[in-house]
């Protein structure tokens, strides 16, 4: 446990839980399936993208990657690209502006690069594909042609690049996102070699690329004041600046990065190389460029998810309670500052065991470093541990939900806190109710449809609850409108509009009365778009904000107004002003309230208490995925063809955007079990299928009807009573399919993608 972990722990058993939000349960617009109010925009095309803005004598610009996995390079010549027409300049290291290291999401709690390696700083090569030139030119087309131009010379040096063989060297980490990287309860390995029914497997999960439909685009333009502007496709606005500011030696607000619109993320949209490169470019031209990654480009230099490779082994009594539970491991990444895929976070919450031992190690590779990727750890974690449940009930002959409900934890496993809100069973229920759970066959092999064998799985899903320090700002106006800011992030989810819903329930207005501002480093403080935080990040800073406004109205009401004397916690937020509790009869729009205190507009900004709930609780969402998957007998083609997924995510917000996260993430998860693949030629250290077009992640063809239920049981103790919806769709998803792979089939695949060949060996 970390000191400010420990801090916050002691802090949060003393405090007394925060009274129940009251707006629970008599919301309004909340939980609707209002459309998204960012949706004409786009569908008209008048959103304008990142890559779309277009600056004054703006350049473009194209890096050139290396081709050797790690060396030195020994000579750039890029006089022929330097003559081309429209040529401006080529960058390398010996003429790209100093820069610092980036601060690394590994080192510095405010920092999001991948790693803390500094960008074309010198001669050296970590990795094949790292940026080793840029060309600047006056149109894209022509910085792409120079930039096959450039030619380098290498003084290669011997690489490390087989993750496999180097297992032995495997090192655990100092700690895991502030997690210790082991965590330990009784012998759980005398425990297994004693246990009635045992499963002990090992579970590949491979290299993922982040493949969002808008390529990673920035255009930076140095102002004479000595500050730069980013247009960028951003999940994380302010953490990139201060990681921009860090590594450029400029104070914060020298930084401006603006993203009101972004197509897709799922994680590695932070800070990558090319935001540095093309500052420095910038700089270096005194132009303002534009550096938009080709999909190669993202593949090689942007982070993805690393390949991991697990143990699981599972010791059951003979009631079919856990003897033990071992879940065990290692990843590669690049360097020990990598992001760390937390595959073993699962097991600490999700099973009860007598004995437990569940940790992680990494090894060192000359690859790019990794990253997050939807529902890092657990998208991949769940897989092992979910297909070795399914496994035990298999060699028990228990039902794999019935042995769900006899491994269900009362508390959290090892640390003993309590849960907050963990309705995993009643998600389970009512799921195999709705999809028929009952009607499938046990035994594996026994329902087929011509020359389509047929199998059902389930897994459970699982995603941490997070909250992170916000603020925000509320402006009110003389005819009664309020605009909400924050720097927050949307790149598709829903973020403006469940908080226009949230905002216009906190201050009884309809929704069309409030509009919220984000996308812009300049607005009040909020965290990335990541770990699933941000609604309840936001939610929190909006409600604080809310009652701030409350209180300067009521201190501003004249003597002979009926809210005279009345403070907040008098009144309710209705009808468009606000009315005693007391005497419902008695109260004032907001129009009229602005009106009587002589004010054009109010304005407050607040922030959100501190997240101590989960210090004191553990909080997590949960899921349980079901699906049918037809297994082709001849050819092993393997079709999903029936869906459900049923949560447990607190309060939902949006029926509509949550609905589509549910299935955006069920989508990804297809994507992990089936198609998806990075495929890294160990010989060279080069990434194969940088495309596309050989790096398949799933189209409509691949993709059922996804059914979609929820619990919406509000958690007691999260603002709003609700948890992330953003990353749990994904989890369970790759074990359901390999469950019904081997229910269909008899085969047993514990290596991802279920491709054919495996099926057929
Ligand atoms: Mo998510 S991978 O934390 O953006």
């Amino acid at each position: 446990m970390s000191l400010t972990e420990k801090l916050m722990t002691t802090i949060a058993r003393v405090m007394p839980d925060r009274a129940p939000d009251p707006m629970v349960g008599s919301e309004r617009a909340v939980g609707r399936p209002l459309a998204r109010i960012d949706g004409p925009l786009k569908v008209t095309g008048a959103a304008r993208f990142a890559a779309e803005v277009v600056l004054e004598d703006m350049a473009f610009a194209a890096p050139v990657y290396s081709r050797i996995a790690r060396g030195r390079i020994e000579r750039v010549d890029a006089a022929i690209a330097r003559g081309m027409p429209s040529v401006i300049d080529v960058m390398t290291f010996e003429n790209c502006p100093r820069m610092g290291p980036p601060p690394s999401m590994m080192t510095d709690p405010n920092g999001i690069a991948m790693s803390t390696r500094t960008v074309m700083q010198n001669d050296e090569v970590h990795y094949d594909g790292q940026p080793v030139a840029v060309v600047i030119a006056e149109t894209q087309d022509a910085a792409d042609d120079a930039a096959g131009q450039v030619a380098i010379t290498y003084a290669t040096q011997p690489s490390t690049l087989s993750f496999e063989s180097r297992l032995g060297e495997a090192k655990a980490p100092k700690e895991i996102h502030g997690q210790p990287p082991e965590v330990k309860t009784g012998d759980a390995e005398a425990a297994l070699a004693k246990a009635a029914f045992r499963i002990d497997a090992l579970y590949r999960t491979p290299r993922q690329f982040n493949a969002a439909i808008e390529l990673h685009s920035t255009t930076a333009k140095w102002l004479e004041d000595g500050s730069v502007m980013l247009h960028d496709t951003q999940q994380s606005l302010l953490p990139t600046r201060y990681t921009l500011a860090k590594a450029l030696g400029l104070s914060e607000d020298k930084v401006r990065i603006l993203a009101p619109f972004v197509g897709g993320a799922f994680g590695n949209k932070g800070l990558s190389d090319h935001h540095l490169l093309c500052v420095a470019a910038a700089r270096l031209t005194g132009r303002p460029v534009r550096l938009m990654l080709s999909r190669e480009g993202v593949c090689r230099t942007t982070s993805g998810r690393t390949s991991t490779l697990q143990r699981v082994a599972l010791g059951a009594n003979a009631d079919g309670t856990l003897a033990a539970l071992i879940h065990t491991g290692a990843i590669p990444v690049a360097e020990p500052t990598s992001f760390m895929e937390p595959f073993s976070f699962a097991a600490r919450c999700m099973v009860a065991a007598q004995s437990i031992s569940v940790g992680q190690k990494y090894v060192e590779l000359d690859v790019a470093p990794p990253g997050a990727m939807r529902a890092p750890g657990e998208a991949t974690g769940t897989f092992a541990l979910e297909c070795a449940i399914d496994e035990l009930a298999h060699e028990m002959r228990l039902d794999p939900i019935e042995l769900r409900l006899r491994i269900e934890p009362e508390k959290e496993p090892v640390t003993g806190r309590p849960f907050s809100g963990r309705n995993l069973i009643e998600a389970t229920r009512r799921g195999a109710e709705r999809f028929r759970w009952s009607e499938r066959s046990a035994t594996p092999r026994s329902k087929r449809d011509g020359s389509w064998l047929i199998g059902h799985g389930v897994a459970s899903a699982t995603y941490p609850y997070l909250r992170m320090p916000a603020s925000a700002r509320i402006r009110m106006t003389s005819d009664g409108r309020v605009l909400v800011q924050t720097a927050a992030q949307e790149m598709g989810m829903g973020t403006a509009t469940v908080q226009v819903q949230h905002a216009a329930d906190r201050l009884g207005l309809t929704v069309d009365l409030v509009s919220f501002e984000y996308g812009d480093t300049s607005l009040p403080k909020c965290p990335l778009a990541g770990g699933s935080n941000q609604t309840a990040s936001i939610v929190a800073a909006v409600t604080a904000a809310s009652q701030a406004l409350i209180t300067d109205l009521l201190a501003h009401v004249p003597h002979d107004s009926p809210l005279a004397g009345c403070r907040a916690k008098d009144v309710q937020a209705r009808d468009r002003g606000l009315w005693r509790i007391a005497d419902p009869t008695r109260g004032a729009t907001y129009v009229r309230l602005l009106e009587s205190s002589g004010r054009d507009h109010v304005e407050c900004e607040a922030d959100a208490p501190a997240p101590l709930e989960m210090a004191k609780y553990s909080m997590h969402s949960y899921g349980a995925q079901f699906c049918e998957v037809r297994v082709h007998d001849v050819t092993g083609e393997v079709r999903v063809s029936r869906w459900l997924g049923s949560f447990d995510t607190g309060r939902i917000l949006n029926a509509r955007t949550a609905a589509s996260q549910f299935r955006g993430g069920i989508v990804m998860g297809i994507g992990l079990a089936l198609l998806e693949e990075a495929l890294l030629d160990e010989r060279t250290g080069r990434l194969m299928n940088p495309s596309l077009s050989e790096y398949h992640v799933p189209c409509h063809l691949d993709v059922p009807e996804i059914d979609v239920i929820w619990n919406d049981i509000p958690d007691p103790h999260a603002p709003l009573g609700l948890r992330g919806i953003g990353e749990i769709g994904i989890t369970g998803v790759a074990a359901a399919i390999a469950n019904a792979v081997f229910n269909a089939t008899g085969k047993r695949i514990r290596d991802l993608p279920i491709t054919l060949d495996k099926l057929l060996g």
